[in-house]
């Protein structure tokens, strides 16, 4: 497949091919040398001088994709948009790749797709979004396939088709109860029957579920069975149509690993491949799902603070003892939410010490007063499994996500491109 040219790109993109670039100059499998190495595109002076980083474990991601896999029964789609939920996307689909643990990727936006294929990714990569209009040509010459959610999606891509005199396979998202994006399923057929007069193939159908991840399976009344109903009608009637379909997908994680009619030929996950969220089928599995990131930094320094000082803005840290503080070059403009105030926790030297105090833009400070013999230098996790002279614990997503009165969802997309994403 030849590249195009960047002339006629918008700008977004070549942008992204530019941090393509500059994450291929360093790749995250691929560490240059045994000192910290920077994959951050955005930094380029100071480079790796703060030890504050996000440590992702390929292969706990190909061992989770495995795992799912053998529950589903399914071929299993890395869904990476949003840079792998933060994880970094190119090295993150690079290696899933490589390993053969996935049958394709989806993503949300065709800039998304774009960054794949420079990052040299050739599988299937499903783009989602509701946002590709003036993306119809670079989604064909890239081969990325668009998923159609509306009749007027159709125009831009039969147009490529007809300049390229191909036909272009296509998904198309049907609506089965969660009136956010997809066709409606009484407009169905009539956009299939048009489709194929336009030259598109449907060779996709996908729904998506609004509750799984809420609903007991047990309850006949589970929304989701409804979805599935409405699921089964669109397939049938697409079909009837006539419409080459090869792969009907409709579950999300939760839907994954809790509803097994949810599986068809292949499911679409996110949080389960990158080791978060809970489920009772977690107990199927034939070994425990891995958490594939790790947010580290060290302790900057250590102080003396004396009982009734204040620690942070606003003075919400109040030392009821005489305490010492460690400096923590981290914060809330580093994805560390601020919202964590009064309720984080981190792993210093592979202990639980509270924060105390509001987390500030780039720092935050931890209570180690427990802690005889910290020092400076000493790791710090804020999210994930921790090591240490002191012992071993973790900092799992959900417990962050509490703290911070946000979703797992939210922690990972929300560590910023301040830190850099190495390998682990
Ligand atoms: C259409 C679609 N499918 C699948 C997923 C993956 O969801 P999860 O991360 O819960 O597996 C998403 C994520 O938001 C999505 O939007």
């Amino acid at each position: 497949m030849t590249a195009p040219g960047s002339r006629g790109i918008p700008s977004q993109i070549r942008l992204l091919e530019l941090t393509a670039e500059a994450s291929r100059a360093k790749p995250l499998g691929v560490p240059e040398s045994p000192a910290r190495t920077v994959a951050s595109p955005s930094i380029t002076t100071g480079a790796g001088i703060r030890p504050t980083a996000v440590e992702i474990d390929l292969d706990a991601l190909a061992h989770n994709a495995q795992l799912i896999a053998g529950l589903t029964g399914t071929a299993v789609c890395a869904v990476v948009k949003a840079d792998a939920y933060g994880h970094g996307a190119p090295a993150v689909a690079r290696s899933l790749e490589a390993a053969g643990a996935v049958a394709g990727f989806a993503v949300s936006l065709v800039e998304e797709g774009v960054q794949l294929r420079d990052a040299g990714v050739r599988g299937p990569v499903l783009v989602m979004g509701p946002a590709q209009a003036g993306g119809g040509a670079e989604m064909v010459a890239r081969a990325l396939t668009p998923v159609v959610s509306a009749p007027g999606d159709l125009d831009e891509l039969a147009a490529v088709a007809r300049r390229r005199q191909a036909r272009v396979a296509i998904h198309v998202k049907v609506d089965t109860g969660m009136s956010r994006l997809g066709v409606a399923p009484d407009e169905l057929v009539a956009l299939v029957t048009r489709a194929a007069a336009l030259s598109l193939d449907v060779v996709g159908v996908m729904t998506h579920l609004a509750n799984a991840d809420v609903e007991d399976p047990a309850r006949p009344d589970a929304t989701t069975w409804a979805q599935l109903d409405a699921f089964d009608a669109a397939i049938a009637a697409v079909r009837a149509t006539g419409a080459p379909v090869t792969t009907c997908h409709a579950a999300n994680s939760s839907g994954a690993m809790m509803f097994p009619r949810a599986r068809r030929d292949l499911v679409r996950v996110g949080l389960a491949l990158y080791g978060n969220g809970h489920w009772a089928s977690d107990a199927a599995l034939r070994a425990p799902r891995r958490p594939a990131l790790r947010f580290v930094t060290h302790v900057a320094q250590l102080r003396r603070v004396p009982a009734g000082a204040r620690v942070g803005y606003g003075g919400l840290g109040v030392m009821t003892r005489d305490s010492l503080v460690a400096v923590l070059p981290v914060g809330y403009a580093d994805g560390l939410p601020r919202r964590v105030t009064g309720a984080g926790q981190v792993l210093v030297a592979g202990r639980r010490c509270p924060l105390v105090g509001a987390v500030s833009m780039d720092i935050a400070i931890a209570d180690v007063t427990a802690l005889a013999g910290v020092a400076v230098g000493d790791e710090v996790v804020l999210l994930g499994p921790g090591s240490g002279r002191f012992g071993a614990d973790h900092v799992t997503t959900a417990e962050l996500a509490g703290w911070a009165g946000l979703s797992a969802y939210e922690v990972t997309c929300g560590i910023s491109k301040r830190v850099p994403r190495l390998p682990a």
